[in-house]
């Protein structure tokens, strides 16, 4: 049964949008919305449709992780997407999904939110959430993206896997309140739509600056791990497709694509993936 905080009419009655979450089914448990998005995509379910499940058994994240999502706690939701946008545009669907989980956050919680490249939704320096986008091609072009977002809402310290804590957080536990998820995902999903708009408006630059101003990781000294290699520089800018620009001590500039890599900063002891 799907408890009553991600209720349809929780979020429907919340959704200020035109596009995401216009439509959408809620399910008990499923093994990742990803993949649920993909089918749909398959199916040829419209753009915006989206899937929310109180249970994820198979949840991923990024680089082969996995991400705890157990019942009742945390926002687990996928987006279906069909850009009409070049293949090499769709990396920028992470920060557009990063500036509407910032944004719904902030609307929500009343926290500040900012955003550790590629896919990290951060508070208090610590990971809130994540983002996993994964894109079907045909004839190299893009025929649907499952946007995947996974917000920590309602764990306690003791429910956020222990390897993790305390490079992970939740809503709960930097607020200390409990919220209903379903109105978290309104308010993700308004946001969403609005920075959607933007995208596919073209309008690149105005997605640059906003990430700018949000990061969590440029102007800071990072450790990249691409490639079977490891290296440090300064992370300096974002490139038009989403890329990390980093400076090396020597002054050459390296381009660094988010599914070939991870950073992290050195003073990190645990690179947080929750
Ligand atoms: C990461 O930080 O590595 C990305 C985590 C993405 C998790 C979400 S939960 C909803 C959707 N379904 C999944 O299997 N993964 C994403």
């Amino acid at each position: 049964m799907v408890p009553a905080d991600i209720a349809p009419q929780i979020i429907s009655g919340g959704l200020r949008s035109r596009v995401i979450g216009r439509s959408l089914e809620v399910m008990a448990e499923t093994g990742s919305t990803n993949d649920a998005i993909m089918a749909a995509g398959r199916a040829g379910r419209p753009e915006g449709f989206a899937v929310l499940a109180d249970r994820q058994t198979a949840g991923r994240g990024r680089r082969g992780h996995s991400w705890a999502s157990p019942a009742g706690l945390g926002l687990y939701t996928s987006i279906l997407l069909r850009p009409h946008q070049p293949v090499a545009r769709v990396p920028l669907l992470t920060l557009v999904a990063g500036l509407g989980v910032a944004h719904g956050i902030e609307e929500i919680a009343g926290v500040v939110v900012r955003l550790k490249w590629p896919n990290d939704v951060l508070v208090e320096s610590r990971k809130v959430a994540g983002i996993l986008a994964e894109m079907t091609t045909t004839d190299e072009k893009v025929s649907h993206v499952a946007l995947g977002i996974g917000i920590n809402v309602n764990h306690g310290p003791r429910d956020l896997p222990e390897a993790l804590f305390p490079a992970a957080t939740s809503l709960s536990i930097v607020t200390g309140k409990t919220f209903r998820r379903g109105e978290v995902a309104a308010a993700v999903f308004s946001a969403l739509d609005r920075w959607y708009q933007v995208f596919r408006d073209g309008c690149v630059e105005t997605l640059l600056a906003a990430g700018r101003e949000r990061s969590a990781t440029l102007g800071r000294l990072v450790e990249v791990l691409a490639d079977g290699e490891r290296w440090q520089g300064v992370a300096e800018d974002l490139d038009t497709d989403g890329a990390l620009l980093i400076r090396l001590e020597s002054g050459e500039l390296r381009r660094v694509i988010a599914s070939d890599a991870s950073i992290r900063t050195p003073r990190e002891t645990v690179s947080p993936q929750q």
